[in-house]
């Protein structure tokens, strides 16, 4: 038995839609067969494929960062723009791949703009730096009468993309990364690049790299030393998380949001202690870029024991499972919990790679298990999200010691009154939850569960496409409250309304 408590009053603050954002890398079949593919039945003119598109726009994807991730610390975006038939491919070190350069900047830019996708831009500063990353955004957003900017309007683009979210490189602690830097020579770096690239368009949003995990062996140090040299030029610190089950230590797997929101607790205190010792008023707010649930330490080689491929290679197709979804359903709840702090989140990565959506060459798109609760927290939270009471009782687990058996995130639409809340039931039994909702009316209209019980998506493309969510059990309303059961094992996305 839990319970959970809203009350209308006690917000966090205003769901940033730009936590539904996803990620495209140039990356195995993520750009090539996957979001690009001329002569694909579904491909529109410029060659995107229309069913993938069509996906984008179900699962609701709001925002789309690119090129990379690893793949642009070594990025020449110069070689990948102006007439297709004169660019050249060049051997990408982070995947190990050849990138024939068919899409690039202006490629992607506007197949954003066609699909309403606000676009994410990531600069290289591995081997590469403040001279490159200024050139770019003049290329993406200077008038006309400057060099860069009327390179792209000889490429055929007269007016700016106006592309306002730039990352300062990718994972830059990571000895992975291609001119890795310690946070020092980062720090300084990035603080330089922000500076001028500030000077270039007031109006940008500038993302410093922070740890590429939790586990990093300098996490926290690397914050505290980056925001040292950047806090006053940037808006968020990035944040990167994956999670798996290893050794089917299936309690610790369910427990990810519990050390998720560990990470974005820790990762605030350290931003605002850099705050508070300059004394400044300035919120550092996270950039969520990378997150989902990916084999990494039991399915993936490893980039360096990748073989040099051309061609779209298969890298990184993970298969997900009923169980994964839950789990990804649960790391939604905890960004929705955040949202004050949580500027913006990135699901890596929309197609193929680690990705709900997955498409065969010349074939059919479907959606992975982890599809569904991406969609139905996408298609629902809105408005303010609530801070949201949960008692309920706590699970042991090996890694991240006991966590609640229920976590939940709730938005209301002061609008129209819309509620929507997500619950998880981490345990192998079904659960009844008081919901109290003291301050206000509510009703709970019904609501879609997303079970863990249902291996088999891992098989096939057709039992993939056989998982869907299914009815949440039926609701009970009481004289002051409502009454939920959850599944065992599940993640539940309820609608309804809540006025005061
Ligand atoms: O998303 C896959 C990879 O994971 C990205 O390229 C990198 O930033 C992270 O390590």
């Amino acid at each position: 038995m839990a319970t959970i408590t809203l009350h209308p009053d006690f917000r966090i603050g205003p769901v940033d839609r730009r936590v539904f954002g996803s990620f495209v890398e140039h990356l195995g079949r993520c750009v090539y067969t996957g979001v690009y593919e001329p002569g694909h039945e579904s491909a529109d003119e410029f060659g995107f494929r229309g069913d993938v598109a069509e996906l984008t726009k179900e699962l609701g994807v709001t925002l789309v960062r690119y090129p990379g991730g690893n793949f642009v610390s070594n990025y020449v975006w110069e070689d990948a723009v102006g007439p297709v038939e004169d660019r050249k491919p060049f051997l990408d070190l982070a995947w190990r791949t050849v990138e024939p350069n068919l899409v690039g900047t202006d490629e992607f830019l506007q197949y954003c703009e066609r699909q309403g996708l606000e676009p994410m831009m990531a600069v290289n500063l591995g081997t590469r730096g403040v001279a490159e990353a200024v050139a770019l955004l003049e290329y993406c957003n200077g008038e006309a009468g400057t060099k860069w900017a009327d390179m792209r309007i000889a490429n055929g683009r007269e007016k700016p993309y106006g592309v306002k979210l730039w990352c300062l490189g990718n994972e830059m602690d990571g000895p992975w990364q291609i001119g890795h830097k310690d946070a020092h020579e980062y720090g300084k770096l990035a603080a330089e690049a922000g500076k001028a690239m500030r000077l270039t368009d007031p109006s940008i949003e500038l993302v410093a790299c922070g740890s590429s995990s939790m586990q990093m062996d300098t996490f926290g140090a690397w914050e505290r030393t980056v925001l040292s040299y950047t806090y006053d030029i940037v808006d968020h610190i990035s944040m990167h998380a994956y999670y798996e089950e290893v050794d089917g230590d299936r309690a610790s797997f369910l427990g990810s949001g519990t050390a998720m929101e560990r990470f974005v607790e820790r990762v605030v205190a350290s931003a605002d202690a850099v705050g508070a010792e300059k004394r400044s008023d300035k919120r550092i707010t996270i950039s969520f870029d990378e997150w989902n649930v990916w084999y990494l330490t039991t399915r993936f080689p490893g980039e360096a024991n990748l073989p040099i491929q051309r061609n779209a290679p298969r890298i990184i197709e993970d298969r997900y499972s009923g169980l994964d979804a839950v789990v990804v359903g649960d790391l939604i709840t905890t960004l929705l919990r955040h949202t004050d702090r949580i500027a913006i989140g990135c699901l890596a990565q929309l197609v193929n790679v680690i990705a709900p959506i997955m498409t065969d060459p010349a074939g059919a798109a479907w959606r992975q298990t982890t599809f569904h609760p991406f969609a139905e927290a996408a298609r629902l939270a809105s408005g303010e999200a609530l801070q949201v009471q949960v008692d309920s009782a706590t699970m042991a687990t090996d890694k991240h010691g006991d966590v609640p058996t229920v976590t939940a995130a709730a938005t209301v639409d002061p609008d129209t009154g819309a509620l929507a809340l997500f619950v998880t039931n981490r345990s192998a039994t079904e659960q009844t939850v008081t919901l109290r909702h003291p301050g206000a009316t509510a009703r709970i209209d019904g609501g879609t569960a997303v079970l863990a019980d249902y291996e088999g998506a891992r098989e096939t493309q057709e039992h993939a496409e056989a998982y869907a969510p299914v009815d949440a059990l039926p609701v009970e309303h009481g004289d002051g409250t409502i009454t939920l059961r959850l599944a065992p094992e599940s993640w539940t996305a309820f609608h309804g309304t809540m006025e005061s």
